[in-house]
């Protein structure tokens, strides 16, 4: 009897991880920090500490780059940081503004070596939080980055003017370049409906089912959201 009560809750507990592991995903900032952004530095450090605080941190790992000229790219948050949300803010909040001329191409390919750490069998999305202006030529290594598996590509600025064109070619479609201030919560929403039944699924039956998502790889259950 014991024995079963034992099986079960393995069974349960394994069914479980795989439930919340149907929609995980990690994510990784490139965060712009030359001169053209200077005014709104704070507003985009606020974003993106809105995003982190409003997603699951249990479920994703967190990469953050931040970015100025041709040489001046860091990494200051790495995939393999188990760092609690506290620490986490706080170093979010204190990310270094670096001022210069800006080059997003350079930064890009910087962030395609930085992906290799990336969680291979879960989407990781990748937040560009810039201006979209840049002294380099943003195209090829946009293309190259975006050749990689398993991306969801987005762009937010919240700054005024902004660079639509090439904040599209980083994000790769218009629809995933979000502006303003609730740029933040959109993004969130839209990393989350990834993981939610479609409307038509929500209105055939009253309580949510648990049925195959299409939008995700391997999905199991709506668990985790
Ligand atoms: C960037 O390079 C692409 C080709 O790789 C070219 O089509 C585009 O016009 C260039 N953009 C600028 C702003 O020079």
């Amino acid at each position: 009897m014991r024995l079963l009560i034992f099986l079960t809750l393995i069974v349960t507990f394994f069914w479980k991880s795989l439930g919340t592991n149907a929609c995980q995903s990690d994510l990784l900032f490139l965060i712009d920090s030359s001169g053209s952004v200077h005014e709104k530095w704070t507003l985009q450090l606020e974003s993106v500490s809105n995003i982190i605080s409003k997603l699951d941190l249990l479920n994703e790992k967190i990469s953050v780059i931040v970015y100025a000229s041709k040489m001046k790219q860091r990494t200051k948050i790495r995939f393999d940081n188990k760092l609690k949300t506290e620490d986490l803010q706080k170093m979010i909040k204190e990310l270094p503004f670096f001022s210069g001329i800006t080059a997003t191409g350079a930064a890009l390919r910087f962030a395609k070596k930085e992906l290799e750490n990336r969680r291979k069998h879960l989407k990781t999305n990748v937040v560009f939080v810039t201006d979209g202006f840049s002294y380099d030529n943003v195209t090829e290594p946009a293309k190259e980055l975006h050749s990689l598996s398993d991306l969801r590509l987005f762009a937010i600025s919240v700054n005024e003017p902004n660079n639509q064109e090439d904040l599209e070619i980083l994000a790769g479609t218009p629809e995933r370049v979000l502006k303003g201030t609730k740029a933040s919560d959109r993004l969130v929403e839209m990393i989350r409906n990834e993981c939610q039944p479609k409307m038509s699924d929500q209105l055939s039956t009253k309580e949510p089912t648990v049925s195959p998502l299409k939008s995700c790889k391997k999905s199991q259950q709506i668990d985790g959201y």
